[in-house]
């Protein structure tokens, strides 16, 4: 429960290793942060920097330094978002969501109730036993929490999260090798025996899967961020971006009063992001009728979130 104990501590590790797979969603309970004290394992030790007072309002805040042109898309986003969402027939929540469409969303919305002692414990956790998600209770408490608690989500450049993905994925668990990969295999590659492993996905096959499946029944970690996030349904307090994660996610630390000991954590040894000369690598080498046709699938991720549309002209792909 969030009334219990100080030991509830929001944790941001996860946060980092959610934002590094996938788009995601979190909540947070105004407040509640602010009125935790230190744990006793790990003293203030940073009194200057002290609570850090009344939280500002989203919007209407300076930002930080930093690049102009980030902060122009964010305000393009939050324009975008409310012109699109304005729409008639636009969900307004997620009971205006068909059943599955809303079962999906609140799968992934987490509640951050406190989970690990210190941002500094060093650990993968196990994303489905140890953290609580919206589908966890009953439809009061959700309908409260929706209403009430701060609600942010993050975004990235949605080709970069694709590949990001397909490589940590298909590179690395043997789980998403057996279960996808060697479906992909058996589906799109010519000669493929009865039983593939599944290990050697190209990200042109991957991206050819993506062209035949339902949007709103792909796994989550290449389900376009609209279906997954929904945030139209949604009324995110927050959408921060993977550009500017740490400025973003310190952004909502403030708003919702974290003590100073709750700190963004440095990334982990084990996280190699996916760089934007792998990116255009990657795309200048997949066939251009590929990108044309996945590319509709994930648009709303496009427009919504102010991401630019790849450049795989002859002249850009020669650099
Ligand atoms: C967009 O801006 C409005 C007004 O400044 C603010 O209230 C709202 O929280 C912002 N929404 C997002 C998603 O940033
Ligand atoms: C794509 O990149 C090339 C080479 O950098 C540039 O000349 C062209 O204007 C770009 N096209 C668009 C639509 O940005």
């Amino acid at each position: 429960g969030l009334g219990g104990p100080p030991l509830l501590l929001p944790s941001m590790l996860m946060f980092a290793v959610i934002v590094a797979s996938s788009g995601l969603l979190l909540m947070i309970e105004r407040g509640i942060l602010a009125e935790m004290k230190p744990l006793p394992l790990h003293p203030p030790g940073r009194e200057g920097t002290a609570w850090r007072g009344k939280a500002p309002k989203p919007g209407g805040l300076s930002l930080r330094a930093g690049d102009a042109d980030l902060q122009v898309r964010q305000d393009v986003r939050n324009r975008t978002l409310r012109a699109v969402c304005g729409q008639p027939g636009m969900p307004r929540d997620p009971w205006d969501l068909p059943v599955g469409q809303r079962r999906t969303l609140l799968r992934h919305i987490l509640v951050l109730a406190g989970v690990l002692d210190s941002v500094d414990v060093r650990l993968k956790m196990d994303h489905r036993s140890d953290l609580v998600f919206l589908a966890d209770l009953r439809p009061e408490e959700i309908r409260y929490r929706l209403q009430h608690y701060f609600k942010f989500l993050f975004v990235r450049d949605p080709l970069e999260r694709l590949l990001s993905a397909y490589r940590n994925k298909f590179g690395e668990i043997r789980e998403y090798q057996q279960r996808y990969g060697a479906e992909i295999v058996r589906r799109y590659r010519a000669g493929a025996g009865p039983s593939p492993a599944g290990d050697d996905v190209t990200f042109p096959e991957f991206l050819r899967y993506l062209v035949d499946e339902d949007p709103e029944r792909m796994n989550e970690h290449w389900m376009p961020v609209y279906h997954l996030c929904q945030p139209c349904a949604v009324h995110y307090d927050f959408v921060g971006s993977y550009e500017r994660l740490e400025a973003d996610a310190n952004q909502v630390l403030e708003w919702v009063r974290a003590p100073p000991h709750v700190r963004f954590p440095a990334r982990q040894a084990w996280y190699r992001p996916a760089s934007p000369e792998s990116l255009h690598y990657h795309l200048c080498s997949a066939p251009r009728a590929l990108l044309q046709d996945v590319l509709p699938k994930y648009i709303l991720d496009f427009s919504l979130f102010a991401y630019p549309l790849p450049n795989v002209t002859k002249e850009a792909c020669q650099q």
